[in-house]
């Protein structure tokens, strides 16, 4: 009995060892000569002139006049998948608009989303500062293969010098007739309208967008209807991002071979990422798709602040993916297949580093209270769950929970994942279910530590009382667990330690231990 568990536990073990095979890329990094934004940093200007003499609005009028079907079946076989998150083929989607008007007329849009909300992500802003002229003819291309009418940009809030930059664009290709009545000299008539929203992440939902673009509150709608058959006023409309139709006139001129050779199979091309957080250097960089994550932190970012080895997770597409530790980013490659098999995924390429000086629980707690911010309370299970999940994952940071909070976060987060209207429910869910699956241990044991030292701090208490600490470990109902209103669960707290003041302070802060002291006198 005792040899045969041995020799089971050894093939689970052989289980889990040979279970990770990290995919390789070895087609090294990107030449400047095939970076499609070559005036990310703005070292050439950004006006019409200089977008010119870096081949913007080059053969515009012959790629237009080849026609709808060119267009996408060269998108199709440059295997681009949209960098607004999702990573649906292009091509497949623009495909889905209407080949001939709809018998009642209604005219076709094309939409473009400049929201750029998720955070971690500011990819779509350096396009509209540095390269709005490649976002224009890409719009414009796009609005070709979609057979639309007009285009509208829908440009965040925020955004202040990026519209003005837009618009400035939009007013030089007018001026130029790049824009209008005649297109390029083409006979396509063709409009851009930039639009400007009050600055509310869930309006870079596509159906969310098209609400508020309509004038009415930024609510996702159910689906179906799509857009591409219903969208905006009703009309086939197709919603994409900035980077995606930025990146389509070079796609059409250098042709979808050059682009397809960059990135392995089914995760073709070049893509902007943008890092933040414990690197030397933060930055936008476009780079080859698949490029390995810890070549692009050592040779774009100057490295991990103190380095590699201090590397404790990576976030590596934006706040809503689930984060990876320190032993997957290792050798783990940034597209969309190689981190869906790592359990992430590549998002918008927001890449957030952390290194072991950070708080990985604070952090997720504060990603989580942005997502219960940012719902837009429409359907139950986000609105009641992103409140538990951001309730209780403070109260885990502060080491101030129950100790089956712990797991039962993560069984709420699958089901806010699951059952909400938009992806807004599973972007709540996805990086408490990434620090569950790899910091759960330390989720624990901050809980532990907490209780002990308040159990230590609290004899004389606990002698006078003794229920008052049960409640750590054996919760007297579900409502006990869960009180979305109560973010400090401040009717239970069951001694003087325990209370607002000090929720969220360690042993190892100095003034906390002056206060120990005192109080063990
Ligand atoms: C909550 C939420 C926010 C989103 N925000 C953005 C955004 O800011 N920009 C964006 O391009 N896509 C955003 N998306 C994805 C869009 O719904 C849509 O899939 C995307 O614009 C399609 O463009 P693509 O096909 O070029 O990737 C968001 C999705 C969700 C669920
Ligand atoms: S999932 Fe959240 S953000 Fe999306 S519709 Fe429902 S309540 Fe609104």
């Amino acid at each position: 009995m005792k040899r045969w568990a041995q020799s089971f536990n050894f093939n689970i073990v052989r289980c889990y060892a040979t279970a990770r095979k990290p995919a390789t890329y070895d087609g090294g990094l990107l030449q400047d000569k095939d970076r499609i934004f070559q005036n990310l940093y703005n070292d050439y200007g950004e006006d019409l002139k200089n977008a010119q003499k870096r081949g913007d609005w080059y053969m515009t009028k012959d790629l237009i006049q080849k026609g709808p079907e060119w267009i996408i079946d060269n998108v199709k076989r440059s295997g681009l998948r949209g960098r607004g998150g999702a990573g649906f083929p292009s091509g497949l989607k623009w495909s889905f608009m209407p080949k001939k008007p709809p018998a009642d007329g209604r005219p076709s849009y094309v939409i473009i989303n400049a929201d750029e909300s998720e955070p971690g992500t500011c990819k779509d802003r350096e396009i509209m500062r540095h390269e709005p002229h490649k976002l224009l003819e890409g719009t414009l291309l796009a609005g070709v293969a979609m057979r639309a009418r007009a285009a509208y940009i829908y440009i965040r809030g925020e955004f202040y010098n990026e519209a003005v930059a837009v618009e400035k664009a939009i007013k030089e290709a007018y001026d130029a007739g790049l824009l209008g009545d005649n297109a390029c000299g083409s006979g396509f008539r063709f409009d851009i309208i930039v639009h400007r929203g009050a600055g509310a992440y869930i309006c870079g939902e596509e159906t969310a967008l098209i609400e508020s673009l309509e004038g009415k509150s930024g609510k996702p709608r159910l689906k179906p209807p799509f857009p591409a058959n219903v969208g905006l006023w009703g009309c086939p409309t197709t919603v994409t991002n900035v980077e995606t139709v930025a990146v389509t006139p070079t796609i059409l001129k250098r042709g979808p071979e050059w682009f397809a050779s960059f990135g392995r199979k089914n995760n073709a091309g070049t893509k902007l990422y943008c890092i933040s957080g414990h690197v030397n250097k933060q930055c936008t960089v476009e780079e080859t798709m698949s490029v390995p994550l810890r070549v692009l932190l050592e040779k774009h970012c100057g490295g991990v602040r103190g380095g590699w080895d201090n590397l404790l997770a990576v976030i590596p597409g934006g706040s809503s993916v689930p984060l990876l530790p320190r032993n997957i980013c290792d050798d783990v490659l940034m597209d969309f297949d190689a981190l869906m098999d790592e359990g992430s995924a590549l998002g918008t390429a927001g890449v957030i580093v952390m290194d072991k000086s950070t708080d990985i629980i604070k952090a997720l707690a504060r990603i989580s209270m942005f997502y219960k911010n940012e719902s837009c309370n429409q359907c139950t299970p986000c609105r009641e769950g992103c409140g538990i999940l951001a309730t209780v994952m403070d109260r885990i940071w502060r080491g101030n929970a129950f100790g089956p909070e712990v797991d039962m976060i993560k069984d709420i987060a699958d089901n806010v994942e699951l059952r909400s209207i938009c992806a807004l429910g599973a972007a709540a869910a996805w990086p408490i279910q990434g620090l569950h699956k790899h910091f759960r241990q330390e989720m624990i044991q901050r809980i532990e530590d907490f209780s002990d030292l308040s159990y230590n701090l609290n004899k004389d208490a606990l002698f006078e009382n003794p229920s008052a600490f049960d409640w750590r470990r054996t919760p007297k109902s579900f409502s006990d667990l869960i009180n979305p209103w109560d973010s400090q669960n401040s009717h239970r707290k069951p001694s003087k330690v325990n209370t607002h003041k000090h929720a969220g302070t360690y042993p190892h802060i100095p003034a906390y231990q002056q206060e120990r002291k005192n109080i063990e006198k």
